[in-house]
Formats: C-alpha cells, sequence, structure tokens
C-alpha cells in the first residue's frame, strides 16, 4: 500500500502545537475566531482555518519549508497545495472519499495532544486486498472477517506524518469524547504537488534536459510496448534519484517513493521493477559531462492509464 509513516517528523510540531494552545486559551484574542465549521452532510465535517492565516509567519514558514523538503527527497515532488489546519471534536469525522486530482500524495501532519483523550480520529485506508476480495475470500475458507481486514488505521499521534496516495478510499473515523478544541484532533493537512524533474549539481540544465528527453522517448516507446502486450498496468507516480559522479558516469540509481496501483495482483510491483530497471539501465549509459563534483537528479514518473506524462 501507498502509505508512509514517520513519527516525530519536526522539532517545529511543539511550536505549533504552543501556539495553538496559546490562541485557544486566550478568550480575548481576537486570532481565536477563524475557524470555519466545515460541515458538509454525509461527507465531512470538523472545524478547519487556512494553516496560513493562523499560525505565524515564521513559525509557518518553517513547517512548509520542511514539507516541501520532505517532498523533493522522498517523493519528487516540488510543490505543496495550501495547507489546512483541522480541528476533530465530538461527531467530527471524513467518511469515505477519495482526493482526485489534488495531488499524487496527500499528508496529514498531527499536531493532536501527546495524551490523546477522545477515540476514533483516526486516518483510514482501504487495504488493497479489497481488489482482489474473492481470491483472498477463497484463501481465507470460513476464516472469520473484520473490518481491520480491509481498513488501515493510522492513529493522530503527535508530531507523526503520514503520506498516502490520495487515489485511495480514505477517511477519518469519527471523534467521540471531547467538545474541548485543546482534547481534539488536531492536523495539518493537505497534497504534495507537481511531481517534475529536479537537478542539483553544476551540470548546465540544457545536458540534463537531453537526458531526460531521451529517457522520456525511450519510455514512451517500452511502456506503450508493455502496455499493449497487457504487461503493464498500473497507474500512479514512482520517483528515482540519479547519482552522477564527477566523472558523469551514474554511481547510483535510487527508488525512492512510488504509488503504483493495479487491479492485478502484484501488478505493481512487477511494473514498477520494469520502471526501475528501464531508468537504471538508460542512465547508467548515459554520459553526463564531467563537473567539479557529484551530482543528482530526482526523477518523478506519472503514469496515467495507459499513458506516460
Ligand atoms: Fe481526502
Amino acid at each position: 500500500m501507498s502509505l508512509i509513516i514517520v513519527d516525530q517528523f519536526s522539532k517545529t510540531s511543539p511550536k505549533l502545537r504552543s501556539h495553538f494552545e496559546k490562541i485557544t486559551k486566550d478568550d480575548h484574542s481576537p486570532d481565536r475566531f477563524v475557524w470555519d465549521f466545515w460541515n458538509k452532510p454525509g461527507r465531512y465535517v470538523h472545524l478547519r482555518t487556512p494553516a496560513v492565516r493562523f499560525f505565524p509567519e515564521p513559525l509557518f514558514k518553517k513547517i512548509e519549508s520542511e514539507l516541501l523538503a520532505f517532498g523533493e527527497e522522498h517523493l519528487g515532488c516540488r510543490s505543496l497545495s495550501p495547507l489546512w489546519l483541522s480541528c476533530y471534536i465530538n461527531g467530527c469525522e471524513q467518511r469515505w472519499h477519495a482526493d482526485r486530482p489534488h495531488g499524487p500524495w496527500a499528508f496529514v501532519l498531527s499536531l493532536s495532544p501527546e495524551d490523546i483523550q477522545f477515540s476514533g480520529g483516526e486516518t483510514m485506508l482501504l487495504k488493497p486486498a479489497v481488489l482482489n476480495f474473492w481470491n483472498s475470500v477463497s484463501q481465507l475458507g470460513n476464516q472469520s472477517f473484520e473490518e481491520n481486514d480491509v481498513v488501515e488505521r493510522v492513529t493522530p499521534t503527535f508530531n507523526r506524518l503520514t503520506v498516502f496516495d490520495p487515489r485511495i478510499p480514505h477517511g477519518v473515523s469519527p471523534v467521540q469524547g471531547t467538545m474541548n478544541p485543546l482534547e481534539g484532533r488536531l492536523v495539518l493537512h493537505g497534497w504534495f504537488t507537481q511531481p517534475r524533474p529536479h537537478y542539483k549539481g553544476t551540470i548546465a540544465t540544457e545536458k540534463i534536459e537531453t537526458a531526460l528527453a531521451q529517457f522520456d522517448e525511450h519510455l514512451g516507446d517500452d511502456l506503450s510496448q508493455k502496455m499493449n502486450e497487457g504487461i503493464f498496468s498500473s497507474s500512479g507516480t514512482a520517483a528515482y534519484r540519479i547519482v552522477i559522479a564527477p566523472t558523469g558516469k551514474v554511481s547510483k540509481v535510487i527508488a525512492l517513493a512510488h504509488s503504483l496501483a493495479s487491479a492485478e495482483p502484484e501488478g505493481a510491483y512487477r511494473d514498477h521493477r520494469f520502471l526501475t530497471t528501464l531508468v537504471t539501465d538508460h542512465f547508467r549509459a548515459h554520459s553526463f559531462p564531467k563537473a567539479k563534483t557529484g551530482s543528482s537528479l530526482t526523477l518523478p514518473l506519472t503514469i496515467v492509464g495507459a499513458t506516460e506524462d
């Protein structure tokens, strides 16, 4: 499943939490009157506000830059959607939905209390097993079947960053147990966007662009052939980091996060292996110009149905 969990994500989180507590405990602060009751019957109910308006600018910029750095380093995404701050108290929830086409990866950074008193408030994701439901039923025989067999639940532990493919049906289980926002499920959330190649180093831009254009052509041809043969069935993103030595030779190709998904059992695994081999073989055979230092090229690939972007 395309799910990444990073605990203790940032040293900025305690400062964000402190600011929330300071504002919320001050009955007379005008800054506390920024919340909207986001009530969409049958879909969502919680309090939310644009994070950029809630937090002081230096604090907001700090967490934004940390999230941007994470997206670039691990997902090959260069940008973020506007960030939301949401608070869930008694009865608040998100029903099952998918986010298309907000961005290739969604994220939730929990700023909930360290000592959680409420129940619920988990991020819920439908497991890929549902795509293979009848096969799994025959394998399980008469074994019992519970909700957690098909639902992944991530608790909103303080400072936990949860990143997932927002095409997966997901939601937030109903929060019960408190009407006090200070005790509620507090999360900063949004989407990583703009999966685009990114080069860090001193090789001239046109040389990098040439290598990328050659790869695009190569990938397009190979992918069309595989799809026509019915042996590539995934869609999603797959990011790679190509490490270039000062000699101009590619010393390493690192597979970063991917969200390839296929209704075919093992299809995503097979297709990711195919893409990894293709990227590795292509760039290892490519000669970049010599440079004084090593450099790296981050390459996110977006596979949309039967075509590639
Ligand atoms: Fe969502």
